[in-house]
């Protein structure tokens, strides 16, 4: 899957914007603030439905205009796709070929693996950001999981409210045990789907950080709820025990919202032990295993977007980056400065300069 074509109009920094994107290396090429990311994020906004910046989709729309749209010719083996975002105020309107789709709730018509310099928080980020590195590649991959992503967030925090109101004495108990019904199927759902993420992860991370340096990089999954036989009576179970603390509280204490990864370089947790260098080098070969398990359930490769990442690799892992980027597979690259490319990766550039 590629892109041949983007127009944006009243996007972010953007008037009217037209481009036409090569189908391997394209270098977006331009000074600080010259809008390298707001493109980048256009092609991501189609591919996920969402932003990398924002959850306020109404702050992509230019200053002082009422509405935003992105258009893009692709294609899909011979199948050629055109695809719409139109976004007005705060609502958006998603078409793929003149059809129209939940922005949200859809499978990915080109999928796309992200890496800016936020997701070097990685590492030593919350565990919020980790979770939502998992639940990004299995929503791109699975739109039920997705789906039922979002209900338990709901649940949640109807429960949430519920727990409140139970304790300042609003509220009858009982209403507890409603919402634990609807939660607990949904958390098993997730944290089953999620552990098997994680053991594709964790393997195709290793191989990629093995390109890139030497080391043993491991992922695993850390949840209350993992492994058990029963992730359904273990939770209900859990949700009993922690229920005097929980309404002392006011927020749910077990499920899969309290999960994390335990990402580790040899013997050793990354997150207390590594160097700047060892976490960018992370970083990077997790978004790099993101591409390659998309490749995987696609069979087609992924968009890449690396937006500003050279800066941040040492020139040996640049090299070794940019082996992987023209191996094939479309990728769009931004920098500020075209001398971390070798001549050899500049003559198979589609340069796109800013200015
Ligand atoms: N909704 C918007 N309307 C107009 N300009 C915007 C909007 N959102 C961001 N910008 C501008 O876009 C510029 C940043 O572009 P960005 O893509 O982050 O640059 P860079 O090339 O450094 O990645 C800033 O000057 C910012 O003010
Ligand atoms: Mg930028």
């Amino acid at each position: 899957m590629r892109i041949d074509e983007l127009r944006l109009f009243s996007f972010r920094n953007f008037s009217t914007f037209h481009v036409e994107l090569g189908p391997g290396f394209n270098l977006v090429i331009g000074k600080n603030a010259c809008g390298k990311t707001n493109l980048l994020e256009s092609v991501y906004l189609l591919s996920t439905g969402k932003s990398q910046r924002t959850s306020s989709i109404k702050e992509i729309i230019r200053f002082g205009e009422s509405a935003a749209r992105v258009e893009a010719i692709g294609s899909a083996g011979e199948r050629r796709v055109e695809m719409a975002l139109s976004i007005s105020g705060a609502s958006s309107l998603f078409r793929v070929n003149g059809v129209r789709h939940d922005r949200k709730k859809r499978e990915s018509p080109i999928p796309t693996s992200l890496f800016s310099p936020d997701h070097l928080r990685l590492i030593k980020g919350s565990p919020e950001e980790r979770r939502d590195l998992l639940d990004g590649i299995l929503s791109q991959i699975n739109p039920i999981y997705a789906h039922k992503r979002a209900s338990y967030s709901k649940v949640l925090r109807e429960r949430n409210a519920a727990l409140q109101r139970v304790a300042a004495g609003k509220m009858n108990s009982e209403v507890i045990e409603l919402f634990d019904d609807q939660l607990i199927p949904l958390g098993k759902v997730i944290v089953e789907e999620r552990a098997a993420m994680v053991e594709e992860l964790s393997s195709t991370a290793s191989e990629m950080y093995g390109e890139l340096a030497a080391g043993g990089l491991y992922i695993a999954y850390v949840s209350q709820l993992y492994p058990s036989l029963d992730i359904e009576g273990s939770f209900r179970e859990r949700l009993k025990e922690r229920r005097p603390a929980e309404l002392a509280r006011g927020v749910t204490l077990v499920g899969p919202h309290r999960d994390d990864l335990l990402i580790s370089l040899g013997a050793h947790e990354m997150r207390a032990f590594a160097s700047q260098g060892e976490q960018r080098t992370a970083c990077l070969a997790i978004k790099l295993a993101e591409a390659k398990i998309l490749e995987r359930k696609f069979r087609v490769r992924p968009i890449l977007i690396l937006d500003d990442v050279m800066s941040e690799l040492d020139e040996a892992r640049r090299r070794a980056l940019m082996e992987r980027v023209l191996s094939g597979g479309q990728a769009l690259l931004s920098s500020t400065n075209k001398e971390y490319f070798s001549q050899f990766e500049l003559s198979r550039a589609e340069v796109i300069d800013l200015g």
